[in-house]
């Protein structure tokens, strides 16, 4: 299996690593692991460390890494030619799928990126409804375009609706271009919806924000409101598009969005991501349909890719199985309620929050409701927890634990024990 041909041990690779790129890493997570590996649930490091994988590459792999059916399928395009910039069969089909399974998608437009999809859909709402401004929520993430490092994760709090950018190097002028409101909390959309609706072209979020699930009634009064006043509403289904369920979070909590953005499981493990949503919005990515002025210029190299397509084709056929969301929110459910009950059993104070398919602890007293209530949990502790499950053979990102289709209860019973053995370690400090 481990074909590479450069056969230098984790520790060479790490050292190099620390040469060549900055921060010795991608940028997504620390640079002292490098995987070799994953099957199923699980991966294994450079030294042949395995661990149970709740990181699931960030998400995509839902039904596990190298899933049989997932691998043959894109094998099977590899061998025909990997790139056409044309049309290809295995995006329409995907298209398709999309559009019979999302509720809000007409019509699907491909990009590589979540990043690009947020970005476009930005500006698909800007385009249609001709205003400039968009009004996200704090702690949501969009994605890495200018537009959306605002206030995803500040580290001083900023006053509403006043966003706060996330990144150097962010030209100052868009900051007028974003409105900030906290997550779950509609009286502060309301007010900020009445004073700038004649500025607001869209209002981007996640449903499920991180791990907070929207309060009851949030989503359908972002509904209710943007409705109201000719506003668009855009739903980053991302993470929650097919997790949540096979229609996504628009169908989970039953709330319709104007526009949505896909990533991650569409692409079944390759860089694929989408637009979808209503045909008349859609419409502004066809010149031949809104004319010079509404146009909305939008190209990529490897949009539709015919292998990422492929691969998301096989994934979303293992999804429609019977079943198959039942046996995902069973486990999740499983580890959810486990989780809690060592928390408590080892006496610390700790919200297991999230749905069945992610979630993760918040070490905090209080239940979490939004991003500055993600701030009020001990993050040293959760790094420490973390740390310790690392070494128990338990891989997870910062916070989140993504179940999978393929954890095995031998997986869970893994983590079972891990946790109890890392809460131990935890309180003995
Ligand atoms: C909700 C959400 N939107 C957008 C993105 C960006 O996706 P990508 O990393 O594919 O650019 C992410 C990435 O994790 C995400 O979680």
């Amino acid at each position: 299996m481990n074909d590479v041909t450069d056969r230098s041990s984790e520790r060479e690779l790490i050292d190099k690593a620390k040469r060549v790129l900055p921060g010795g890493s991608f940028g997504n997570f620390p640079g002292d692991i490098v995987i070799r590996e994953g099957r199923g649930g699980r991966v294994w490091d450079e030294n042949g460390k395995e661990y149970v994988d709740f990181l699931l590459g960030s998400g995509p792999m839902l039904v596990g890494h190298a899933h049989p059916e997932v691998t043959a399928a894109a094998q099977a395009r590899v061998a025909q030619g990997t790139t056409f910039f044309a049309n290809n069969r295995y995006g329409i089909e995907l298209a398709e799928a999309i559009v019979d399974a999302v509720p809000c998608a007409e019509q699907v437009r491909f990009v590589s990126t979540g990043s690009e999809a947020d970005l476009y859909a930005m500006r698909a709402a800007r385009a249609f409804r001709r205003r400039d401004k968009i009004l996200k929520f704090e702690g949501g993430y969009h994605g890495m375009s200018d537009y959306s490092l605002m206030s995803l994760a500040p580290k001083r709090s900023g006053n509403f609706p006043q966003p706060v950018p996330d990144s150097a190097g962010i030209p100052r002028s868009l900051r007028d271009e974003i409105l900030v409101a906290p997550f779950n909390d509609i009286d502060v959309v309301a007010s900020l919806v009445r004073e700038h609706r004649d500025e607001l072209a869209g209002i981007i979020v996640e449903p499920f924000q991180r791990i907070i699930p929207p309060a009851p009634g949030f989503l359908e009064g972002l509904r209710k409101i943007t409705a109201e006043n000719g506003i668009l509403l855009i739903f980053d289904e991302v993470v929650t598009g097919f997790r949540l369920a096979y229609g996504g979070a628009q169908e989970y909590y039953g709330v319709v969005p104007d526009l949505c953005t896909l990533g991650k499981v569409i692409g079944g493990g390759f860089p694929l991501a989408a637009v979808a949503g209503r045909a008349d919005i859609m419409a502004h990515f066809d010149r031949g349909a809104v004319g010079d002025e509404g146009f909305l210029m939008q190209v990529g190299t490897l949009s539709g890719n015919p292998v990422a397509a492929a691969a998301g084709l096989a994934t979303l056929e293992i999804l429609r199985r019977p079943g198959a969301y039942e046996h995902l929110f069973a486990t999740g459910r499983k580890l959810m309620g486990t989780l809690a009950e060592l928390l408590k059993g080892n006496g610390l104070a700790g919200q297991v929050t999230g749905e069945p398919p992610l979630f993760d602890v918040v070490f905090s007293a209080e239940p979490v409701r939004d991003y500055r209530g993600t701030l009020r949990g001990d993050g040293d502790r959760l790094r420490r927890f973390n740390s310790l499950l690392r070494e128990r053979g338990v891989l997870k990102g910062e916070s989140k634990y993504y179940v999978s289709l393929a954890h095995t209860p031998e997986d869970i019973r893994h983590t079972y024990n891990a946790w109890a053995s890392a809460l131990e370690a935890l309180v003995a400090r």
